[in-house]
């Protein structure tokens, strides 16, 4: 009885091993399309979240991530500028004005030239084309923000949402270069 008892124990120890070594043993889910192409970016958390974000990243294939990554970062120039335009009406200081109206500028190429030729090169398989699109496209935010005194900037922290977005961009097609 005693000895029955016993070896019971030990079957119920032996059960309770070999379960947790099979969960501890169990691979990992297969990465999806989204953790393969965000694994390598330097804005990782911001890849994941921006494609993630999309209905459309569900069904994608890689190039359709590029474009969809290129999407966001148009909405967020385009939304950035649309605010300092709004600004720009309110300004009657005239230094500031220009300050404004430089960034305007800025955000207004990559809106109008840039980040149009970067989908159409990148719809042509242009893949080191898109890539000097997205360069130019980081720069607008740097050189708004040169504008701007670097203390207490006013443009500071939307130029950072920006210049990371579409920094984050490059990186995604730096991945179809080479
Ligand atoms: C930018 O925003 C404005 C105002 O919301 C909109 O009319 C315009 O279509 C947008 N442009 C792009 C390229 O998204």
């Amino acid at each position: 009885m005693n000895t029955f008892m016993n070896l019971f124990a030990i079957f119920v120890v032996f059960i309770q091993i070999q379960i947790s070594l099979s969960q501890s043993v169990q691979s990992p889910p297969e990465p999806n399309l989204i953790q393969q192409l965000c694994k390598r970016n330097r804005y990782q958390t911001l890849c994941i979240s921006t494609l993630n974000d999309d209905p459309r990243s569900k069904t994608s294939n890689l190039k359709g991530l590029a474009s969809i990554s290129i999407d966001a970062t148009t909405k967020k120039v385009n939304g950035t500028l649309q605010y300092y335009v709004g600004v720009l009406r309110t300004i009657t200081d005239r230094a500031l004005f220009e300050m404004y109206g430089t960034c305007i500028e800025e955000y207004g190429a990559a809106i109008d030239r840039f980040l149009p030729a970067a989908v159409a090169n990148l719809k042509a398989k242009k893949y080191s084309e898109t890539m000097s699109n997205m360069k130019v496209v980081v720069a607008k935010p740097v050189n708004c923000d040169a504008q701007f005194p670097t203390t207490d900037s006013p443009v500071a922290a939307r130029n950072k949402v920006v210049h990371d977005i579409a920094d984050m961009t490059g990186d995604i097609i730096k991945t179809f270069v080479n």
